[in-house]
């Protein structure tokens, strides 16, 4: 697996001639790591077991927990679900092309290797030009995880995919930052009431106005080994820096005293001390490294820059990173998956 990953660096003069290259890849069962709204995904030919397979082994995936197939236009998902029903149509028309991905009951044409064997498929249309036009080219559904090594933060840059998998993958497409920086919202649409299954930036309120009823079907912990999962990615470590994280919750000021506190008490051991923090509460305390989120009341903000923050600190050489839960308290929008992702990412919860 130790080869050399092409890097093509996208842009509009160019634009045409490197999908076209990286299609080619893709149809060729290579793997090639590419831009969405939400994050990188590194992608493969859905509909051919051997190249999925590859994308398993570069992450180091768990071969229990199954992909999102890309498509780029409905027609594809014909191919792919079966009974698709009128309100996952309005969910479509609403939110497709975006960050929304559905389940659908599978066809047979879809490899097991794909759905890890299950009799559903997750299918999304991804709001991004290059992503768009690499499905196009290939002339076939893409699966594609997250671009990075398994348990680690997610891609948000071309940058964080070549860290985790230079080597390990075909080639990579740099078409600058994302836009989202969290991965997308997961809705199962095979049971009589929908179920989420992660939060992402299209929100469960916004949902309800299509669907009516919605059950929450995840949680913002881990999940206990043997814990009955819908959804088996729910089931292992995510977005971790390897270093110690520490979530404090709480509101704005309570969360500073705290944090305060905790850079004292790590500070008096010798610790070096990173901090994932909100501009505003930045102003407030100091730490060894620190790294700004944006400001508290722009959610959208925060969540293009949190898994870029994790990443940083966990190159700094800290011992702790300290992460400011002010954010999300509101339940609403992106907030709610920024908060989701931190709790899944930290070793230890502070309630306040
Ligand atoms: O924004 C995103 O969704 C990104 C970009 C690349 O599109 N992709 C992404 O993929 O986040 P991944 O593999 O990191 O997360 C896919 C999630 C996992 O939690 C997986 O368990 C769940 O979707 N999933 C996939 N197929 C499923 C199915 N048939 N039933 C239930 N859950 C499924
Ligand atoms: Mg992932």
């Amino acid at each position: 697996m130790d080869n050399i990953t092409r890097i093509f660096q996208i842009e509009s003069s160019n634009f045409d001639e490197i999908i076209s290259a990286a299609a080619q890849i893709i149809k060729q069962g290579g793997t090639v790591a590419f831009p969405t709204e939400t994050v990188y995904g590194l992608g493969a030919d859905a509909l051919n077991p051997e190249a999925v397979q590859k994308i398993f082994q570069a992450k180091g995936r768990p071969q229990d927990n199954p992909l999102i197939v890309h498509i780029a236009d409905t027609e594809q998902l014909d191919v792919l679900a079966k009974e698709v029903s009128d309100s996952t149509r309005n969910l479509m028309d609403a939110f497709w092309p975006g960050p929304l991905t559905l389940i659908f009951r599978r066809r047979d044409i879809v490899p097991d290797v794909t759905t890890c064997g299950l009799d559903t498929v997750a299918v999304r249309m991804p709001d991004n030009p290059v992503a768009i036009a690499l499905i196009r080219q290939a002339g076939t559904p893409i699966a594609a995880p997250s671009a990075n090594i398994s348990g680690r933060p997610s891609p948000t840059t071309a940058e964080h995919v070549i860290a985790d998998l230079s080597g390990r993958i075909d080639a990579v497409i740099d078409g600058g930052p994302v836009r989202v920086g969290v991965e997308s919202t997961v809705l199962d649409m095979t049971s009589d009431i929908p179920v989420l299954l992660r939060p992402g930036e299209v929100g469960v309120e916004q949902i309800r106005e299509y669907v009516g009823e919605v059950l929450i079907g995840y949680t913002d912990t881990q999940v206990g080994a043997g814990e009955a999962v819908r959804s088996p990615g729910l089931k292992y470590t995510h977005y971790s820096p390897e270093t110690r994280l520490v979530l404090v919750r709480g509101t704005s000021s309570a969360v500073v005293d705290k944090i305060s506190e905790l850079v004292r008490k790590y500070g008096h051991g010798n610790s070096r001390v990173g901090l994932l923090v909100t501009d505003e509460t930045a102003e407030q305390v100091s730490a060894d490294e620190v790294f700004l989120l944006g400001s508290r009341y722009d959610t959208s903000a925060i969540a293009s820059n949190l898994f870029a923050g994790l990443r940083h600190l966990d190159l700094k050489d800290v011992d702790v990173i300290i992460a400011d839960g002010s954010i999300g308290s509101d339940r609403v929008g992106v907030g709610v998956a920024v908060l989701n992702r931190l709790k899944k990412a930290a070793d230890e919860l502070i309630e306040l």
